[in-house]
């Protein structure tokens, strides 16, 4: 890159963005500047005010003060729809889809292309959407319904529907939070492609790694304002964490095995889906000890949810579930839980948060038979919420207080306060499906040592995740899941993410 640039060459500048909410300053005189064609990262820990400040550039949050510049010229957005005649798209960091429809009908919601009667010309919208899918390489089917394609895919369909609406600076919020390694790799090669067709990016992500191998240039923030302007070169992921929390971290620990031979999960011959189909969940059969981690390893979509929600009772399932000696295979997920199985669900806001209510009301969600939420018939409030404030102190929840509502909290304090809860009550099991999606370096360190505390003192988890590093690292023992099936099983002292990877995607015979 020539370090001379001209105006014309920055596709966005902003200059001394500031956002005040009650009780917090999200973004405090933020500049930031970014080159066309450029692959731009924004790190910083949870609640630092990445997503704000991307919701300002999109014209979802008016900025209390600032300057927005798009290719040079000074830009007011009210609504996302003035962002989007900018030329500036944003794929969000929760997905926005529609499950019951096509992606055809998803791509084209609020932009259909009408006929001269005022019909909707499918016809023209699948053309472009196919002109677009191929032009870029994102490799979409127009007429499939969202609810069957994979979050790899879903990510290149959020991406198409910007681009379809002529987006040239694409905003992508934490998008390879959800993704395996190997989706991961596709998606940057995609994002190659549009770059170089002259699309400018602008991406948040906490995994550090990725972020060296992808960016063209990276902004940290810290506490809502941008600390220092990184070239990938120049730092390492070490370098950047400490720059994004503004001190040096701690080294890992190292990690001795807490398992006993008592059980606490068994669960044998699980199966969902009739005969002669083919089956989601296909004779599964495992067993977890108390004070042991087992972690399930496989590409999303392999059956991974289908087992959690059938040990949680969500689902119907034939096979048999027993927690800690009894039988519960008939139980309710209710029941389940009251006996002691705590549940960090995949999806956040769909399962795990009531987002219109205070936090401290999501401290009883779930949980409303535990100790500290409830007196005798009733609530109590009191307990509860002297409960919630331990936990956003212990969890490190970045909140102005327990009275917020869930949905002012940035996404990686909602997963925090989600874990905290999950944990409270000492449960006998813990079912964590990516129990630190979309939480900072810093955060996940913290996560991982409570999960050992409670594994030392007998806690037996069940862990999904799409993080290889976290499996191997919190794990005691890897299951790899494929079609519905466990296939392979890994030492996770000896197996190298390669190996894990390979096995995934169904390929590695070596187990
Ligand atoms: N609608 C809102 N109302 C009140 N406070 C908000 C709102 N949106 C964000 N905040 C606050 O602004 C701050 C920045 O949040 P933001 O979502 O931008 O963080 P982030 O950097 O994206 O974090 P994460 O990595 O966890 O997604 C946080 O303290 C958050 O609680
Ligand atoms: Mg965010």
């Amino acid at each position: 890159m020539s370090t001379e640039t001209t105006v014309s060459e920055v596709a966005v500048q902003l200059e001394g963005i500031t956002k005040r909410f009650p009780g917090v300053v999200a973004n405090r005189d933020i500049s930031l500047t970014v080159q066309k064609g450029h692959i731009h990262a924004i790190v910083g820990e949870n609640g630092a005010g990445k997503s704000t400040l991307m919701k300002i550039l999109y014209g979802m949050q008016r900025p209390d003060e600032g300057e927005i510049r798009v290719n040079g010229s000074p830009v007011t957005f009210h609504t996302p729809g003035d962002a989007i005649s900018a030329g500036i798209g944003m794929v969000h960091q929760h997905f926005m889809l529609a499950d019951n429809l096509t992606v055809l009908e998803n791509v084209i919601l609020g932009s259909e292309p009408r006929k001269r009667g005022l019909a909707i010309d499918f016809a023209a919208a699948r053309k472009k959407i196919k002109d677009i899918s191929d032009a870029y390489g994102l490799g979409i089917d127009p007429d499939v319904l969202v609810e069957d394609i994979g979050v790899g895919t879903r990510q290149r369909v959020e991406i198409l529907k910007v681009l379809y609406r002529g987006a040239r600076i694409l905003i992508l919020d934490e998008p390879t939070a959800v993704l395996v390694p190997h989706e991961v790799d596709e998606l940057f090669e995609n994002l190659h492609g549009l770059v170089r067709e002259g699309i400018t990016i602008i991406f948040i992500s906490h995994h550090l790694d990725e972020v060296l191998k992808v960016a063209d240039a990276i902004t940290v923030i810290r506490r809502g304002t941008t600390v220092a302007e990184v070239s990938p070169e120049g730092v390492t992921a070490r370098q950047l964490a400490e720059l994004m929390v503004g001190s040096e971290l701690p080294s890992p620990e190292t990690r001795e095995s807490t398992v006993t031979d008592v059980v606490a999960l068994q669960v044998t011959g699980l199966t969902i889906g009739a005969d002669g189909e083919r089956k989601v969940l296909d004779d599964v059969t495992l067993t977890i000890h108390k004070g042991e981690v087992l972690g399930i390893a496989g590409v999303e979509g392999n059956g991974q949810a289908e087992l959690v929600e059938a040990i949680m009772g969500i689902r119907p399932s034939t096979g048999t579930v027993t927690l800690a000696g009894q039988e519960i295979t008939s139980w309710t997920t209710l029941r389940r839980r009251e006996a002691g199985i705590g549940y960090i669900p995949e999806d956040r806001h769909r399962h795990g948060l009531l987002l219109e209510a205070p936090l401290w009301e999501n401290r009883i969600l779930g949980h409303m038979k535990e100790k500290v939420n409830v007196r005798g018939w009733w609530i109590n409030r009191k307990g509860a919420r002297a409960d919630t404030q331990r936990i956003v102190e212990q969890y490190d929840v970045r909140t102005p207080g327990i009275d917020v509502l869930a949905s002012a909290l940035s996404g990686g304090n909602q997963q925090k306060l989600i874990v905290g809860r999950e944990m409270s009550g000492e449960p006998k099991l813990l079912i964590a499906a990516h129990p630190t999606r979309g939480v900072d370096v810093g955060a996940q360190a913290a996560i991982w040592d409570h999960l050992r505390t409670a594994r030392a003192a007998g806690l037996a988890v069940l862990l999904i995740s799409a993080d290889l590093d976290e499996l191997i690292g919190l794990s005691d023992w890897l299951k790899v899941i494929h079609r519905g099936t466990l296939v392979a099983e890994f030492d996770p002292a000896t197996v190298t993410p390669e190996q894990l990877g390979s096995a995934m995607t169904g390929a590695g015979e070596e187990a």
